[in-house]
């Protein structure tokens, strides 16, 4: 069972969950636009991964007898600098993200919440791995620098990103 508090929390990280999903789909269609089709496909990937971080919110709302309330997705940016500026942007965001379920799991520890507690493990790991992949990613763009042949190369290294389905995922 959920408290009040608890579940205006989880409804609002779902928000957030497709916020993020909307804004990677976002930086896809940009890419897509400026002819980068492997950082498409990884954001595209991404916009996969964020639907099933919200839609496993939705799950464990309705599993504890809660009620999902949807409101409006914010608009994401429609155009970016370059690859780097979206991948900076994109690590702004995970960072933002992970404070916000570090607060979640504060709440569930005050309100001795032990079930929503263990579920919000899986997001805790999950955001170091995001976070992780980021700053890879930063990394070799700043190598790269203004070489086009080298944006060229991380376009065909992103375009091997493949989304592993919930069923065969870990911690699912
Ligand atoms: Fe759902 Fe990228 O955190």
């Amino acid at each position: 069972m959920l408290s009040d508090k608890m579940q205006e929390a989880l409804n609002t990280q779902l928000n957030k969950e497709m916020y993020s999903a909307y804004l990677y789909m976002a930086m896809s269609a940009y890419s897509s636009y400026t002819g980068l089709k492997g950082f498409a496909n990884w954001f595209m990937v991404q916009y996969q991964e964020e639907m099933l971080h919200a839609m496993k919110i939705y799950s464990y709302i309705n599993d504890q007898g809660g009620q999902v309330k949807l409101a409006a997705i914010e608009q994401p940016a429609t155009e970016f600098e370059s690859p780097l500026d979206m991948f900076e942007k994109t690590l702004a965001h995970e960072k933002f993200i992970t404070k916000s379920i570090n607060e979640l799991v504060d709440l569930a520890i005050v309100e001795k919440d032990h079930a929503t507690n263990i579920f919000l493990q899986w997001y805790v790991t999950e955001q170091i791995e995001e976070e992780g992949n980021d700053n890879e990613i930063i990394a070799r763009l700043k190598l790269v620098g203004e070489d086009g042949n080298g944006l060229l190369m991380v376009d065909k290294e992103l375009a091997a990103r493949v989304f592993t389905p919930p069923a065969a995922s870990e911690g699912d």
